[in-house]
């Protein structure tokens, strides 16, 4: 749902005349374009190719994709439908490794399969429907409790994007940014560009301005003089994965400005709903950090940049140690110094 004097206007993900769409991110700024995947390889394709990302928003896009898969299935073998979508949910599993929200999302989706019966497809849809709203409220919750660590006068610098357009709505680190800003006390929002795909000075930039939010772009390596310079008493950012100890795999650069934060002072927050949680691995060393192509370093915009004969190692994401987060703010609550016991609080069931 769309609040009216929520700074939060943006739906990337949407359900409507029964088929998924997707507001292609790689065209932002300066387009406002759709696409209209429909089956589970063109879902995979638009995940791994940038159409859309963000943890939760890739998640929320594979479970739309379960449901057109299993709509394909089902006309083309009413009578055994069932057994053959395995192998789209794998299709759709394998776009990007690096998110756990992915996996997360297709488990719910086969469990609601499971336990489906003639209305199987509806009933898909119905989960799918269900993960993207609860996302959104969770980003409420979010905001509001990563928006109580924040002091009046604050300014925060943020990194990536973690907004309304990397998740179902509202938003993770922007979320907290978001209802810390509702409630007048931050007085500043820098994000950091992210190289090299830019979705601080493509997305953020773009979301917060239309929604009302300034904010001031600083190149990545200008986060540490900004920290010296005290223009910020936070860094908040979102995260791919957070594993059983607290550490934290979030968009490569992450690691950089926690350092940078702990020799300054600064306070590190990291926003993330429980989907973000991978309770069965010990750390983050046991997380696949998925490598892209180099020509994403070498050039910018498709023209080349890096001199002829360069060439380019690109992580997308890096891992932070627990030790170097402040808070570990969830739906849940906000946790401090978070490590595996602290955690445990978390787990499903707990
Ligand atoms: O490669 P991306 O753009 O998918 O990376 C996104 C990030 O690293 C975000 O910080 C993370 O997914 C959290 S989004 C709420």
């Amino acid at each position: 749902m769309i609040l009216e004097n929520d700074h939060d206007s943006i739906r990337a993900i949407r359900w409507e005349d029964n088929r998924l769409c997707l507001l292609d991110q790689r065209r932002l700024p300066f387009e406002e374009h759709n696409l209209y995947p429909d089956d589970a390889a063109a879902v995979a394709t638009a995940i791994r190719d940038m159409v859309v990302r963000g943890a939760p928003a890739i998640g929320i896009t594979a479970a739309y994709g379960v449901v057109l898969a299993a709509r394909q299935r089902q006309a083309q073998s009413p009578g055994d439908w069932r057994g053959r979508l395995d192998e789209d949910i794998g299709v759709l599993a394998a776009a990007r490794p690096t998110a756990v929200n992915l996996r997360w999302a297709l488990e719910r989706m086969q469990a609601r399969l499971a336990a489906a019966g003639a209305d199987a497809v509806e009933s898909l849809l119905e989960a799918a429907r269900c993960i993207h709203a609860e996302d959104i409220d969770a980003n409420h919750r979010i905001g509001d409790h990563g928006a109580g660590l924040i002091r009046a006068g604050d300014a925060v610098l943020t990194h990536c994007n973690t907004g309304s357009l990397a998740t179902g709505g509202y938003g993770t680190a922007l979320g907290v940014i978001r209802s810390a800003w509702k409630s007048g006390k931050l007085t500043g929002v820098y994000a950091g560009e992210t190289r090299p795909w830019l979705q601080g000075a493509r997305l953020t930039a773009w979301e917060l301005a239309r929604d009302r939010i300034p904010a001031t772009l600083i190149t990545d390596s200008a986060a540490a003089y900004l920290m010296h310079q005290r223009r910020v008493q936070w860094v908040i950012v979102g995260a791919d994965r957070v594993t059983a100890n607290g550490d934290v795999i979030n968009k490569i650069g992450t690691y950089n400005l926690a350092i940078n934060c702990r020799h300054h002072g600064i306070g590190f927050m990291v926003a993330a709903p429980c989907s973000t949680l991978d309770f069965s691995l010990a750390s983050g060393q046991a997380v696949e950090i998925e490598e892209r192509g180099a020509d994403e370093v070498l050039s910018l915009g498709g023209v080349r940049i890096a001199a002829p004969g360069a060439t380019a190692w690109n992580p997308a994401f890096d891992i932070t140690p627990a030790e170097l987060v402040d808070f570990l703010v969830s739906e849940r609550g906000v946790i401090g110094a978070p490590d595996e016991v602290k955690l445990a609080a978390w787990a499903p069931g707990a």
